[in-house]
């Protein structure tokens, strides 16, 4: 039984494998396209994979790791040279703009164990849900498992290591409420 599982797990892996592979040939194609057209073009695809049935725009090497768990609102923009890990699953609401250089993070390498290598401890997943109304200013990290309320801003170069209200803004390493939208 537990080999069955395993084998199971092992194609399960492979095939995931196999649809990277793909997606990264593709991205690296599609990142060769300039103007608003390729902001398009790129977001045909990634709308394509993502569930939503939206069309986001996507600026020049943004680049997204698994689209395919992502859940997209309508009019999302993602910025230059971000950095979009959707492995645990990414929610964005309607109308949220992404800044440049963004990292958004839905994994963390297990580290508990000082005896086994951290490469080979596993990953935990947590899924980051993005609110409707949301600007994330440039150069922000977003980590595993944290939720954006609606209207929020994240100034740029937060690290956001805690879920943030909605309509507030927050900004520093870690983030902090700064202010709130009247
Ligand atoms: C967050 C932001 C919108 C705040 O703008 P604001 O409402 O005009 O706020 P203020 O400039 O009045 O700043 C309020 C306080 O927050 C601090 N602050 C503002 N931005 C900050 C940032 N990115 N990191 C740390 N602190 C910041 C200010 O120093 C100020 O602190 P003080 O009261 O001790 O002086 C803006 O600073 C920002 O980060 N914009 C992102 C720009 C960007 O990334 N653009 C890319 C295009 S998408």
């Amino acid at each position: 039984m537990s080999s069955r599982i395993s084998f199971k797990s092992r194609i399960a892996g492979y095939l995931y494998l196999v649809a990277d592979e793909i997606w990264d040939i593709l991205e690296t194609m599609l990142s060769l396209v300039p103007t608003g057209f390729g902001c398009m073009v790129r977001g045909l695809f990634v709308g394509f994979l993502a569930k939503g049935g939206h069309v986001p725009y996507i600026r020049r090497n943004c680049h997204i790791f698994r689209p395919w768990k992502m859940k997209i609102g309508k009019n999302i923009s993602l910025g230059r040279f971000s950095s979009i890990n959707a492995v645990g699953g990414i929610e964005f609401g309607d109308n949220v703009r992404v800044g440049p250089g963004v990292m958004i993070s839905t994994l963390n390498h297990r580290f508990e164990n000082k005896k086994v290598p951290i490469v080979k401890q596993g990953a935990k997943y947590g899924k980051v849900v993005i609110g409707s109304d949301v600007w994330v200013g440039g150069n922000a990290s977003i980590m595993a498992g944290i939720n954006i309320g609606e209207g929020a801003v994240i100034a740029a170069g937060a690290v956001v290591t805690h879920h943030v209200e909605a309509y507030t803004v927050v900004a520093g390493v870690p983030a902090r409420k700064i202010k709130t939208r009247l």
